[in-house]
């Protein structure tokens, strides 16, 4: 059986974990778990992007060797990963022999088979950005700050026929109108192919930069970042053996809109057309996090590290948070408010109440285990009513990347559950010595925690600890796959009910 495969982008070795990278894995890890949750056998890749001028460039100032310097960002990396709680299957670096070996067959069979030619460039080059500029690239007549000194060079360079397959991708854009989601960035692509596009330089002479993979046929070169980068995505599943017909096509690359155009809708369909490997199944595109309007990245300054809110906050509120604000593809704005409002208002209060009320009622009205719920009137109705509705909402949401409606609904639900404790106010009935109202008081807190079982069920993609935890303090344990655990039972009842614990516990410092 072929297995759900799904990627992020690689993220720069020269560079600290922000909140875009952290965001980015998230996004890809929800995914991957629900995949996994729905039975399906999945395969999640991420890694470091290792290559280029600018790790040669801050290794040289730190004098060390620019392994080195990528040794510790795969650390950093790595361990952002860790704290996110991510789960992915492997880790590429872009320096590991099998993702070179794979590289440096490509080109040789791209150029054996007359794809690849060597030719005369001129043109200006922009150092900073490691590329060359064209005069439309100017702002008013000089080169904008981004691309810092920029000089006029002739060098001869190696470059990738990909002219000659303008045609081709326009017809399969067209022609797969799932390729990219969301599809209004489809048209962008179509768009930006309205205009002849230029063969691709793939080199740089390795006097320029020498931290890259070398040409097999001209060792005097290196590659070009986007023909080294792009690859990561078919070596780390074993291209060339017979494991990758178990991964390839793709699923899913998860990507950020800045690496859309023209990498991934452009560059990579037709590297893969030209090797004759199958096109990806589809290129998810998230946008970007804003803060004051200004992308979110080290080299703004405007760096929230992402590892410091975890700290506080847990790696569940985080991922909480940056799911439940983004709708993926748009833009999000970053603040610390916003923060700090949707962990006090979902978290604390709604979702960490109703656990709170769980725990605390139920041993003080009932006893150690959850009774038998014998009620079932109008309260309880309805409360399974909204039930019913949500779980098919969230999961077809889900299926459709829609993951902060999921969640809005899911804490809907969560409302729902302490809207209901309310009205039947088990609280108050614990006084009487009416038969009825101690059945009440039973069912309603047994209906709660059931409830909240099957809520805690439904964002375990998103926050699969509080899941756990929230199981374990029901006294829930199952062997049974999602879909069953999400379905309405009495699973709960004789479970035993877990000590009082504060979830999420609302923060030292007040905003
Ligand atoms: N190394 C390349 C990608 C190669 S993929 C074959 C690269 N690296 S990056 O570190 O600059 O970015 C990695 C990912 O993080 C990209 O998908 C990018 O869009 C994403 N983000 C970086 N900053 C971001 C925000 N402020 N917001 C959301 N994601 C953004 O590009």
């Amino acid at each position: 059986m072929k297995s759900f495969y799904i990627t992020t982008a690689i993220d720069y070795a020269n560079g600290s974990p922000h909140l875009g990278h952290a965001y980015e894995k998230v996004l890809t890890d929800v995914v991957a778990r629900f995949r996994r949750l729905k039975g399906e056998d999945v395969r999640f890749l991420t890694g470091l992007d290792e290559h280029g001028q600018k790790v040669q460039q801050s290794a040289r100032q730190r004098g060390i060797e620019p392994i080195e310097l990528c040794d510790e960002a795969a650390e950093k990396f790595q361990g952002l990963c860790k704290r996110l709680e991510i789960s992915n299957d492997d880790f590429i670096r872009t320096t590991e022999e099998r993702h070179k070996k794979v590289v440096r067959a490509l080109l040789q069979d791209l150029y054996d088979r007359g794809e690849i030619y060597q030719a005369e460039y001129k043109g200006y080059y922009s150092s900073r950005a490691e590329q060359f500029l064209q005069e439309k690239d100017k702002v008013d007549g000089a080169w904008p700050e981004i691309y810092g000194e920029v000089t006029e060079i002739t060098e001869s360079n190696y470059f990738f026929k990909l002219s000659k397959y303008q045609d081709w991708l326009v017809d399969h854009l067209k022609n797969n109108e799932d390729f990219i989601f969301p599809r209004f960035r489809a048209k962008q692509v179509l768009e930006f192919l309205k205009e002849p596009i230029n063969d691709l330089c793939i080199s740089r002479p390795k006097e320029r930069l020498e931290w890259g993979i070398p040409l097999p046929f001209d060792e005097q070169y290196v590659t070009y970042v986007w023909f080294d980068a792009l690859v990561n995505y078919i070596s780390a599943v074993g291209y060339g053996t017979p494991d990758f017909e178990k991964y390839w096509p793709v699923d899913y690359h998860v990507i950020g809109k800045d690496i859309l155009l023209p990498p991934h809708a452009v560059y990579w369909p037709i590297m893969l057309k030209a090797c004759g490997i199958e096109l990806p199944k589809g290129l998810l595109v998230h946008g970007w996090w804003m803060t004051g309007g200004q992308k979110m990245s080290k080299s703004t300054g405007k760096v929230i590290n992402p590892l410091d809110l975890m700290d506080e906050f847990g790696a569940d509120a985080f991922r909480y948070f940056v799911t439940r604000e983004m709708n993926v593809g748009q833009d999000s704005e970053f603040s610390d408010e916003l923060f700090m409002s949707r962990y006090n208002s979902d978290l604390a209060n709604d979702l960490g109440n109703l656990l709170n009320r769980v725990l605390t009622m139920t041993p003080r009205y009932c006893g150690e285990t959850f009774p038998a719920r014998t009620i079932e009137e109008a309260p309880e109705k309805e409360l399974e009513a909204v039930w019913a509705e949500t779980e098919e909402q969230v999961v077809t949401l889900y299926e459709e990347f829609q993951f902060h409606k999921a969640l809005e609904l899911t804490f809907n639900f969560i409302r729902s559950i302490n809207r209901y404790a309310e009205q039947r106010s088990p609280w108050k009935l614990a006084k009487s010595d009416d038969e009825k109202d101690k059945q009440i008081v039973a069912t309603s807190l047994s209906l709660m925690a059931e409830a909240l079982r099957r809520a805690v069920g439904l964002i375990e993609p998103v926050m699969p600890e509080t899941t756990k935890r929230v199981y374990s303090l029901l006294g829930y344990k199952t062997d049974a796959v999602w879909r069953e655990r999400l379905k309405a039972s009495d699973a709960l009842t004789g479970c035993k009910v877990g000590e009082r614990v504060i979830l999420f516990p609302k923060p030292q410092r007040e905003k």
